[in-house]
Formats: structure tokens, sequence, C-alpha cells
């Protein structure tokens, strides 16, 4: 945590958005002879110094293989790794480190669940997820559906982009084995009242998943509060490292879950007659981790607290308020996800302009935005469209990104006219 992004998060105070910024040595360059203005933070985010510097700090001075070395640069790693595991831990409150899985992110997280929990389960057996979905929480239980004729219900959304809340209690029955859900679209922004709809599932004996990649980089986030039985997000998102995430698993459920990949660290002894495996989390973490990773997420969620998640979600929705009404202004514009509580994604479509145009004449001005169907192609289906242009804040963002946004919006729709 650098003493700059200190001063930027004065206890009470808005965050200080020129200090911040000065904290994200990749915001410092021009693209294509324009400031850059980076909005694609819902497919990574960038990262502070502090996150880089820890990441080639343990690289230059700890680094060793963790758990198993008497040497000093393994005691150091190990310490680096398992400390990074508490600090998570703490950032989202879960009841102890036995249920934080480090993993490749979200998708590993939730395939994970899929090819351990899922072991148990028969044709016949359901799991509820709904039309919001990543493919990332619609892929893996397809591949079950194929494996053991396991059945995908899905949750249907209106056209503001909100879940269909009453439809889940006819969706749940005694062989749904999950409810698996985003605790924020991607696509839309969509926040789902996660914390109702885990009571609701907890009511009729089902476990529960919560997607939260587009979450935790937002706002606080309290496991316990929310009651989920696992819990799932991505470092790259909360300006951690790639190739790293988490899986929070309530560790009751965890215990009696095999392990879904075999190999070293996950044992506790190996011969020919058979094998006895190690004890939460490492069960679930085979073969040499992904340390410096850890390292690199431990920081990210550090640099997090110290500015303060709450400050952080309340900067980011007083810009999403900005952004909602400047876009407004532009002719044509159509936003695709209008939910009543929504998170800082604005997808559009400008009318007679290919979202694939607007990103490349958008880029030409330096701002960075995604367009495509974002991993979500139901959703897409369910508009009745090919894709969209997604703009979507991170805690670095401010109203000069969002008018350069706007300026370059009016830009396209002149060389289209
Ligand atoms: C809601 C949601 N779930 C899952 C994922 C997959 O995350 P990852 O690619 O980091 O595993 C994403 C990534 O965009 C996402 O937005």
């Amino acid at each position: 945590m650098s003493a700059r992004s200190e001063c930027a998060a004065a206890p009470g105070q808005a965050l200080d958005l020129a200090r911040l910024r000065a904290d994200f040595p990749i915001l410092q360059q021009q693209i294509n002879g324009h400031r850059l203005a980076f909005l694609d933070s819902a497919a990574s985010a960038q990262r502070p110094a502090a996150v880089i510097e820890a990441v080639a700090d343990y690289y230059r001075h700890d680094h060793a293989n963790v758990h198993r070395g008497v040497h000093t640069l393994s005691h150091r790693a190990t310490e680096a790794y398992e400390g990074a595991r508490d600090k998570v831990r703490r950032f989202i409150n879960a009841a102890s480190t036995r249920e934080i899985v480090f993993t490749r992110g979200t998708t590993e997280a939730i395939n994970l669940v899929a090819n351990s929990l899922g072991q148990g389960w028969s044709a016949g057996d359901n799991v509820v997820i709904s039309h919001l979905e990543h493919h990332s929480n619609i892929v893996p239980w397809q591949m079950l559906a194929e494996r053991v004729g396991i059945e995908l219900r899905v949750i249907p959304i209106d056209r503001r982009g909100e879940l269909q809340l009453d439809a889940l209690p006819g969706l749940l029955d005694e062989r749904s084995r999950l409810l698996s859900i985003a605790h924020v679209s991607n696509a839309l922004g969509t926040v789902n009242p996660v914390k109702e709809l885990v009571a609701l599932a907890r009511e009729r004996g089902v476990p529960t998943l919560v997607d939260g990649a587009q979450a935790v980089p937002h706002g606080p986030v309290d496991v316990a509060a929310i009651g989920c039985d696992f819990y799932a997000f991505s470092g790259h998102k909360m300006y951690g490292p790639t190739g790293i995430g988490v899986l929070y698993g309530r560790e009751a459920l965890l215990a009696q879950m095999p392990p879904w990949q075999g190999g070293g660290d996950m044992i506790l002894s190996v011969s020919f007659s058979g094998t006895t495996y190690n004890e939460l989390p490492y069960r679930f973490e085979a073969g040499t981790p992904h340390i410096a990773g850890a390292v690199g997420l431990g920081a990210a969620v550090d640099y997090l607290a110290a500015l303060g998640m709450q400050r952080i979600a309340a900067h980011e929705q007083q810009l999403l308020d900005y952004a909602t009404a400047r876009l407004a202004e532009i002719p044509g514009l159509e936003l695709v996800g209008t939910a009543r509580h929504k998170a800082g994604v604005l997808s559009f479509n400008i009318e007679g302009i290919h979202p694939h145009d607007l990103g490349t004449i958008l880029d030409h001005q330096g701002v960075a935005i995604r367009t495509g169907h974002h991993c979500a192609m139901p959703v897409m289906e369910f508009f009745g469209i090919a894709g969209t242009a997604r703009a979507s804040l991170g805690l670095y963002n401010g109203r000069d990104d969002i008018d350069q946004l706007v300026a370059g919006l009016h830009t396209a729709i002149e060389m289209f006219r």
C-alpha cells in the first residue's frame, strides 16, 4: 500500500482521483495521441503499483515452492502465500482460511464446484441458474448435463434486465442440487438480490453458489451476511494479477466434497494401495499454486481495503448516474440493461452503427470499451441483439473519462451520418 493511496483515501472523504490515478502506471500513457480513458474494467481492471511491486518483490526476494521446504525461502514463500489467504478471508468475512481455496479465477472456481460437488449428482437432479449468467456459470453445468443428465433450470429476466424473482420458488424442488447465480451481471450491470435468493434456496435445503466476479471489485462483500455456500471471484477484475482467483466454500460443505484434481500438495500420503487427501483448503489446490498471483491478490486486497469499499461503491455509483444521464443525451443510443439496482456497467447500442465500429472509433480517441456479447450470449439473445458496446467503470474513472466517451460517440455518429 503506497503512502499516496492512503492520502487518496482519508476516512469520510470522497476518493481523490488525481492522486489515486497516479497509483496506476498504465493510466499515465497516451493511446493514439489521446489521454487514455480506460472503461473496460469489467473485462479486466488495471493494477496499482502496489500490486506490481508486491509481485516483483516476491520474485526478487522470497520465491521458492510452498508448504514443503525447510529452507528460509520456502518458509517466506509459504508465509506470503498463506498470508494472502488470510487477507482474502478477512476481506470477504469468511470464518476460516480453510474456506478460501485459491483457483485460477472465477471460471475455475465454478468448474471446481461442478466437478467436485457434482460428482454426487445423477440424472434427474437439477441446477438452477439465471438468464443473466456469464458463460462460465452456464457451460460447466451443461457439461454436467451431458455427462450425467442433470437438468438446467433458468430464472427468466425482464426487459430491464432484472430477474423475475417470482419464478424461483417454482424452479426449486427436492431434486435441486444447487442455485448458482451472479451477484452482478457483467453484460448489463444488474445487481441481483443475492441475500434474498440465497435465503429462498436455503429454506428449501438447496446449496448456493454466488458468482461474485463483478461484485467484489465494486463494493463490500460479506459472505457470512449473504449466507451462501460458495462465492467465486477473480483477482484480475479486482486490481490483482491474472491467473489467480478464489472459491470461498462453507467449511462443512467443502469438507464433504471429493477432490477434483489429483497431484502434489493435495495429499497427506500416497502409496499404490491408496491415497489419503490433505486437509482443507489444500485438498482443492493440486500442484504448485500461483504463489506470486496470491501475493499480488493480497496486495490488491490491502489496496482496496485502505481505500474503503464503501467509498469505492459510492464513487462508482455517482459516476454511473452521471454516465447514464450523459448517454441519454446521445441521439439513437439505447441503453441495454436498465435495472433499478445497477453497478458500473453501461451496455448500449447506437442506431445504424455496429458495436465493433464504435469500439474502433473510440479507440482512435483513446477510449477503451468492450464490444460484443460479453460472454453472455443468452442475454443478447433475450434482447434480440448480436452484442453491445459496453463501458464499465473502475475506481480510477471520473467524469473526464465519461466526457471523453461521449465526445467519441458524437464523433462516431458524425462519421456514420
Ligand atoms: C460475472 C462473471 N462471471 C465469471 C467471469 C469469468 O471470470 P474469469 O474469466 O476471470 O474466470 C466473468 C468475466 O468476465 C464475469 O464477468
